[in-house]
C-alpha cells in the first residue's frame, strides 16, 4: 500500500472490526442492499465506463458496477486488506475479469489523473481525517465531466425506527468503536456542500433516500448481529455479563415489532450525493 494519511482508520479497518466485517459480509450487505437501486440509477454506469468504487469493502457494489461496465474497467479501493480479500475471492468465484482491487488510503492514493468516468461509494467516504483533501484527490481522478455518486448515513434521530428498536443498547454505547470514528462526519447536508465546494466539485445535489434494512431472520438473530458489530462489541467488552444478557433480551424485544416474513426490516435513511468534475 502506498502512503497512508489515515493511520487510525487503517489500523481499525485492518484489525478485528475489518475481519468481522469480511467474515460476515453477507449480513452487512443485507443491511444496505436495498439502497443499491437508487445508487446505480444515479450513477448511470455505461458499458464502456471506467469506474472507481471508493471504500469498496467486501465489494458487493464493485462487482455490480463491473457487470454494468462490461466493456469498461472497475477499480475498488479500500484501506482494509481483510475486506479486499473477500472482494477478490467473490470476483474470482463469479468469473468477473474487468475488475481490480487495490489497497490504499483514498485520501492520498495516486489515482491516475482523469482516469475515471464515474466514482461511486456506498458508505465509504466518511472516514477521512481531511475530508476536503480526500474529495479533492478523488476529483483529480475523474475526467472532466466525470461524476461522483455516493451514499452516506443521515444523522440518527431519537425517534427513528432504529433508535427505537435498539433503545436498550443506547445507555451502554459510550463511544464509537475504532472503525466507526468518522462515521458522523458527513451527516449534515450543509457540511457535505461545504466539503464538496471546497474540493472543487460542480453540480452538487443531495437527496434523502430511505430503504428497508435487513438485520436478520428474526428478532433474536438480529439482536445477535447488532451485538456482534464493532460499536456494541467495543463498548460491551468490559461490561458485566448479567448486564449484557439483560441488554440482549431487551434488544430482542425491541426488534420484535420489526419482524416480517422477509426478516427484521428497519427503515434506514441515507443521503444520495451527486457531483461532477468541472
Ligand atoms: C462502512 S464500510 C462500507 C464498505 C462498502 N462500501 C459497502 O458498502 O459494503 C466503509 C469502508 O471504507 C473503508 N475505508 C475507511 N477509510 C478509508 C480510507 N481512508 N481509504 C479507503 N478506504 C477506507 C473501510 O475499510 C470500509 O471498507
Amino acid at each position: 500500500m502506498q502512503g497512508i494519511a489515515n493511520t487510525q482508520a487503517a489500523e481499525a479497518w485492518n484489525g478485528w472490526e475489518g475481519v468481522n466485517w469480511a467474515q460476515n459480509a453477507a449480513r452487512y450487505n443485507a443491511t444496505v442492499t436495498a439502497f443499491n437501486d437508487e445508487l446505480f440509477q444515479a450513477a448511470a454506469i455505461g458499458e464502456d465506463d471506467r469506474v472507481l468504487d471508493v471504500g469498496c469493502g467486501t465489494g458487493q457494489i464493485t462487482l455490480l458496477a463491473a457487470r454494468q461496465a462490461s466493456q469498461g474497467h472497475v477499480v475498488g479501493i479500500d484501506i482494509s486488506e481483510p475486506m479486499l480479500e473477500r472482494a477478490r475471492a467473490d470476483a474470482a468465484e463469479q468469473g468477473i475479469a474487468n475488475i481490480e482491487f487495490e489497497q490504499g488510503d483514498a485520501q492520498v492514493h495516486p489515482f491516475p489523473d482523469g482516469g475515471f468516468d464515474v466514482a461511486i461509494s456506498r458508505g465509504g467516504l466518511m472516514f477521512f481525517a481531511d475530508l476536503v483533501a480526500a474529495f479533492a484527490n478523488l476529483r483529480r481522478g475523474l475526467r472532466s465531466g466525470g461524476r461522483l455518486v455516493f451514499m452516506g448515513p443521515q444523522g440518527g434521530t431519537p425517534d427513528s425506527d432504529y433508535a427505537r428498536a435498539t433503545a436498550a443498547l443506547k445507555p451502554l454505547l459510550h463511544e464509537p468503536s475504532p472503525a466507526a470514528r468518522g462515521m458522523g462526519s458527513l451527516v449534515e447536508p450543509e457540511r457535505i456542500h461545504e466539503v464538496l465546494d471546497a474540493a472543487g466539485y460542480a453540480d452538487v445535489s443531495i437527496t434523502p433516500v430511505k430503504a428497508l434494512m435487513d438485520y436478520g431472520r428474526d428478532a433474536a438473530d438480529a439482536a445477535e448481529f447488532i451485538l456482534s458489530q464493532g460499536p456494541a462489541r467495543f463498548n460491551l467488552k468490559d461490561v458485566d455479563q448479567a448486564v449484557v444478557e439483560q441488554a440482549r433480551e431487551e434488544l430482542r424485544a425491541g426488534l420484535v415489532p420489526y419482524e416480517t416474513s422477509n426478516g427484521v426490516l428497519i427503515t434506514g435513511a441515507v443521503w444520495l450525493v451527486e457531483a461532477s468534475q468541472p
